[in-house]
């Protein structure tokens, strides 16, 4: 058995990549395009591991999707792949509308062919998950209760459109050709291997720099942080057990406002990095909103715990350290991330060619 994993060189991919191997023999055929977000050196400890087998290759690309399909023959398909950051979507969409939208679609088709040739058990156990985001939602006001499944979709983003755009291709693909999908919903991610123009990364290496640490409009917007393996461990429990063509969100409950988190890590680095200069809040520095920045985004995630039984492991106060703790590790990772040697990486460490 093999699963084919799209994405799994981004930051919850490859998390998701190390944590199915560690927890299974089941091998992963990994289809990455290896945009700036996709880093292999997060994959480096998988370098002679042979079940691991790495393609540098589009979703967008029907007839390489269809290949590894019928040479791997997997029995899930498990879909990271997508542009990510809301604030890229807000400078340049095309590429969001173009691998989150288009890229679902021509895998949904793919997955509809091959499925097509299964039989027999092979063909019932088939699935196709979908990781989404809580953002598909849209706002909440302080006094609403959390997101649920049943939430209309009210994107607000051109990264949120264009999720939710891929969220209902596959509720279609389910409820039209019957394939065997699942969608997981989930909220902000954090932990090891976060590419850092997200919030928590990007205050912990410009705190580390001395650089100002910008904080969005009045710092009071809100989100629930999940971390990444608590997120790994809700998608193997839905990928398991989860009921065909439904959906399931996947949070923290970690509610927390934006600059409760910056104070959260100014003063773990207090106190695992002093800094002789003072305190690393001096850096906070308030900026510009995002345009139409959502406010709150909460995730009620009892349906996951009522029909699987997940749970998050982290609560936010040992996630964030273990985060801290890990980015104060790997600077050498960092380092090569702000100098985009990573993306040399590839060529490096596997020649000109790209699979395991
Ligand atoms: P990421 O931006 O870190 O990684 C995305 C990966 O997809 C990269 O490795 C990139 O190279 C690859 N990719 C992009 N376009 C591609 C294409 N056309 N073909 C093949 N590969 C391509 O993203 P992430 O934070 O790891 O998010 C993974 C998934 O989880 C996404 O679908 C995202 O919408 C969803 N999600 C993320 C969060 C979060 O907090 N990060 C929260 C909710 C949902
Ligand atoms: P981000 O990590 O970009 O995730 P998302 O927008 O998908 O929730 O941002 C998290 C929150 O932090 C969001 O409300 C925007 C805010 N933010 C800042 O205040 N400053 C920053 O430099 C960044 C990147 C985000």
């Amino acid at each position: 058995m093999t699963i084919l994993v799209t994405g799994g060189a981004g930051f919850i991919g490859s998390n998701f990549v190390l944590d199915w191997l560690r927890s299974s023999d089941e091998p992963v055929v990994n289809l990455d395009a290896l945009t700036y977000a996709g880093n292999l050196e997060n994959l480096a400890s998988l370098k002679d591991d042979a079940r691991h087998v790495f393609v540098q290759g589009d979703i967008c690309d029907r007839a390489l999707v269809d290949q590894l399909l019928a040479t791997h023959r997997p029995r899930a398909i498990v879909h990271f792949a997508a542009e990510s950051h809301v604030d890229r979507s807000i400078h340049g969409p095309g590429a969001f509308m173009r691998t989150n939208v288009e890229g679902t679609f021509t895998l949904l088709e793919a997955a509809r062919a091959y499925w097509g040739t299964l039989e027999g058990e092979t063909r019932d156990g088939f699935r196709f998950h979908h990781v989404s985001t809580d953002e598909v939602y849209g706002s909440l006001q302080p006094q609403d209760p959390p997101f649920s499944e049943t939430n209309p979709y009210e994107p607000n983003s051109p990264y949120s459109a264009s999720k939710a755009a891929s969220d209902h291709l596959v509720r279609a693909w389910h409820h039209t050709y019957g394939l065997p999908v699942v969608t997981t919903n989930c909220s902000n991610n954090y932990g090891p291997y976060h590419f850092p123009e997200k919030l928590i990364p990007l205050m912990i290496v410009n705190a580390l720099a001395g650089k100002p640490l910008p904080v969005y409009g009045d710092g009071q917007q809100i989100r629930d942080w999940l971390y990444v393996t608590d997120h790994c461990s809700g998608i193997r429990a839905v990928l398991a057990g989860g009921r065909v063509g439904e959906t399931y969100n996947i949070g923290g409950w970690n509610e927390k406002a934006n600059i409760d988190i910056v104070r959260t890590v100014c003063a773990l680095l207090d106190e695992l990095r002093p800094d002789a200069a003072g305190p690393y809040s001096r850096l906070i520095t308030y900026v510009k909103d995002r345009p139409g920045h959502d406010r709150r985004y909460a995730i009620d995630a009892r349906k996951i715990e009522r029909e699987l039984g997940w749970r998050p492991a982290e609560t936010f106060e040992t996630g964030i350290r273990k985060t801290v703790q890990w980015y104060l590790s790997n600077e050498d990772w960092v380092a090569r991330v702000q100098s985009g040697a990573y993306r040399d990486w590839v060529s490096k460490q596997y020649g000109a060619g790209q699979t395991n």
